[in-house]
């Protein structure tokens, strides 16, 4: 038979086939669309062609193919918006609807959203960075070489095989990473998760979670830092509270303070979280050290700063009345279930 006249034969059983469910559109895809169809056999008797219709040809043979594919395509799509209504014949459409379970935000979360939003307020953007730290970036670049005593207060894993990678023991790390690569001004806190070797018990776990400030500029002065705190313990523990700084020590500021809010001991759980003494320590602070800014870049005879690292995990427990620790890291539905209404 003539090659033009088969075309038009199978043109013509193209669309004479009848696709009524699956199994023929699956017969039809196999003959015409697969493969191995016939339009791919007629094809390669391109050859037995003259040269002169060789053209005409080709054109023929892809209308062919356009018009299987075309016919399948459709088919295949009304096959998909057809669906099944026997399997839904007990269907009541009137019943009510079951229960939709809402996830619900961790209370870590919600604290450290609450702290991120009071001091974005004022300007204070958000860094984060990795929680594998080395050891420079870690304590080197934050004055606490070495050998240093200051090392025992933060004692750390360390990656398996090195002496240099290790879980970041605070989230002091990342003032050293932003200052060895931002120029001043520099305005962050940085949120996130530090790790410690510490026994677990209802009081410290072997991670938790800090929120670090730092903010270094030309002529940035204790009081800047004090009238800050403030600002943020108003906010966060309620319009009349009241703080104090206590002297204290940390390799990377000096002068250094620890920040305490009254709670007062009314209550049971101030009592016990306060130890007795209405006081809850929130964080640690001071004058970032000349040492560090150096350390990282900085000229300290041109720049001064601020900085302070906030415990979320006491102000979490606080908050929710949570009265051991071990709580916010076992995940138990039970648990985070009670922070639903919450965001
Ligand atoms: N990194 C300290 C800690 O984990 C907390 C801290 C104290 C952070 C003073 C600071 C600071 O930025 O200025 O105990």
């Amino acid at each position: 038979m003539d090659l033009f006249d088969r075309i038009k034969e199978i043109l013509k059983e193209i669309n004479d086939f009848e696709v009524v469910d699956s199994t023929s559109l699956e017969q039809f895809r196999i003959k015409f669309v697969g493969s191995k169809n016939t339009i791919k056999d007629i094809f390669g008797e391109i050859k037995n062609v003259e040269n002169a219709r060789k053209k005409e040809f080709g054109q023929e043979v892809n209308a062919l193919k356009g018009a299987a594919e075309e016919k399948f395509s459709k088919y295949q799509a009304k096959m998909e918006d057809q669906v099944d209504t026997s399997k839904y014949a007990d269907l009541d459409l009137t019943a009510p609807a079951g229960d939709l379970q809402l996830g619900s935000r961790h209370p870590i979360s919600i604290v450290m959203n609450r702290m991120i939003d009071i001091f974005a307020k004022i300007g204070f953007v958000v860094e984060e960075e990795r929680e594998i730290e080395d050891d420079w970036h870690n304590f080197t670049a934050m004055n606490t070489p070495e050998d240093h005593p200051a090392r025992d207060m933060q004692d750390t894993f360390y990656l398996q095989n090195s002496t240099v990678d290790l879980l970041r023991t605070h989230t002091s790390s990342v003032q050293s990473r932003v200052m060895t690569k931002t120029k001043p001004p520099i305005k962050i806190i940085a949120p996130g998760r530090v790790y410690r070797n510490e026994t677990i018990s209802a009081r410290s776990h072997c991670q938790f979670h800090q929120v670090e400030g730092l903010y270094i500029d030309k002529k940035v002065n204790f009081a800047d830092m004090k009238q800050t705190l403030l600002y943020f313990a108003r906010e966060m523990y309620g319009v009349g509270t009241e703080i104090r700084l206590r002297p204290s020590y940390f390799p990377f500021t000096e002068p250094s303070a620890e920040m305490d809010v009254w709670l007062g001991t009314d209550t049971e759980s101030n009592a016990r979280l306060t130890k007795g003494t209405g006081w809850l320590e929130v964080l640690g602070c001071g004058m970032v050290d000349p040492k560090v800014l150096d350390n990282c870049g900085i000229d300290s005879n041109e720049y001064t700063g601020y900085a302070f690292g906030i415990g979320i995990e006491r102000s979490a427990m606080q908050m929710y009345n949570i009265t051991d620790i071990r709580l916010l890291f076992e995940n138990d539905v039970r648990f985070l279930r009670q922070f639903s209404s919450l965001i």
